[in-house]
């Protein structure tokens, strides 16, 4: 089967072209500098790049894949969860395509597709469920953080997610706390890498609680009264690389302690990392020490397919058709608040 596939969630306009597990293109048009001036995603903006985005990135997705529209047999965009503008473009503009190839279309949630990610991998990029196990998978990006139980292909449930901030939310507001430029993530991994990550001693909000939902934004709200209390930290280039890494090594013993956990008590013999946080070179490697101790193995999502991506949504779109599950209708409308089934 040949798909193509659009990601229009967020700030990323993203198409993709998979043939039979294999993705041929995944082209990503970020918005990240339009949004860095606001200091955050400004919805109407990411609606409105989308719409001028949309279209030359689908021809470049073709062209990268080698693929006319000709060739196509089904069409996926992502349905929701997102920003309701943004998905609104993705979605018609993908509904509209398969109207008029009178091809199949399917709506795909995006955190699902963000689930299934880890099992793609290699160069060229290609699906990996040859080697799928059961496994406990954390997604951890912006806009969410949330902690799932994949028990076979396609059958999953939620345990637990973030009450209040996401993981990266977190990370991007405390480094805008420090004055760092958005999106913070990125910048506070740089600077932690160089700090001392015991120099101060930042709460591990709901580490303690049984139970697998994540709490963020105290976090953050400690960050500002310890440098509301000690404004000279940001006077010193070594003490801001010190408030980095302690606060990053709070988000990910969070992180790391909640998914072992949960993958001890499920009995599960994997684990399996998403989303943009797992780009996160700290978060990266105290996953893989913590199931290195406990004998786990451990699947990260390829860097590329950690952010935003339409190759996500292709490979699990066309999962879906191989499985039988049926198309999304031509005038079925986005899903923004679309939770996980
Ligand atoms: O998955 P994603 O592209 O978009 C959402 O769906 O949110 O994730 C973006 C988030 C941002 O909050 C960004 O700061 C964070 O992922 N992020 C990182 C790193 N790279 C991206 N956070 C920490 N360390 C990183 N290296
Ligand atoms: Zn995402």
């Amino acid at each position: 089967m040949t798909l193509l596939a659009i990601e229009t969630s967020c700030d990323e306009t993203s198409v993709a072209v998979a043939r039979d597990g294999r993705v041929l293109s995944n082209l990503v048009s970020s918005q990240v500098k339009l949004h860095a001036e606001y200091g955050g995603v400004v919805p109407e903006l990411a609606a409105r790049e989308h719409l001028r985005n949309l279209m030359p990135v689908t021809e470049e997705a073709l062209a990268a894949a080698g693929v006319r529209t000709s060739d196509l047999d089904a069409i996926a965009a992502t349905q929701g969860p997102g920003l309701p503008n943004a998905l609104l473009v993705g979605l018609k503009a993908g509904q509209a395509m398969a109207f008029a190839l009178r091809k199949p279309f399917l709506g795909i949630n995006h955190h699902e597709a963000h689930l299934y990610s880890p099992w793609i991998g290699g160069e060229p990029l290609a699906a990996d469920f040859a080697a799928f196990e059961p496994n406990v998978s954390l997604i951890v990006s912006g806009g969410h953080t949330m902690l799932v139980h994949v028990e076979g292909e396609l059958k999953h449930r939620v345990l637990g997610s973030t009450i209040d901030d996401a993981a990266g939310e977190c990370f991007d507001k405390v480094a805008k706390l420090i004055g760092l430029p958005y999106p913070g993530g990125p910048e506070v991994d740089r600077l932690g890498g160089e700090g001392n990550a015991r120099a101060f001693d930042f709460p591990r909000p709901l580490l303690r609680d049984s139970g697998d939902d994540f709490s963020f934004s105290g976090l953050k709200t400690s960050v500002r009264y310890f440098l509301r209390d000690h404004p000279e930290v940001l006077e010193d280039g070594r003490k801001v690389r010190d408030l980095c890494a302690s606060v990053q090594a709070a988000i990910v013993d969070v992180l790391v302690t909640k998914t072992m956990r949960a993958a001890r008590r499920l009995g599960v013999s994997c684990v399996t990392a998403s989303g943009g946080v797992t780009c996160n070179r700290a978060f990266r490697k105290e996953l893989a020490a913590a199931c290195g101790k406990a004998g786990l193995k451990l699947r990260l999502a390829e860097r590329s397919l950690c952010t935003d991506n339409a190759g996500m949504i292709a490979i699990l779109a066309e999962r879906k058709f191989a499985a039988g599950v049926e198309g999304t209708s031509l005038d079925a409308e986005i899903r923004p608040g679309w939770a996980v089934e």
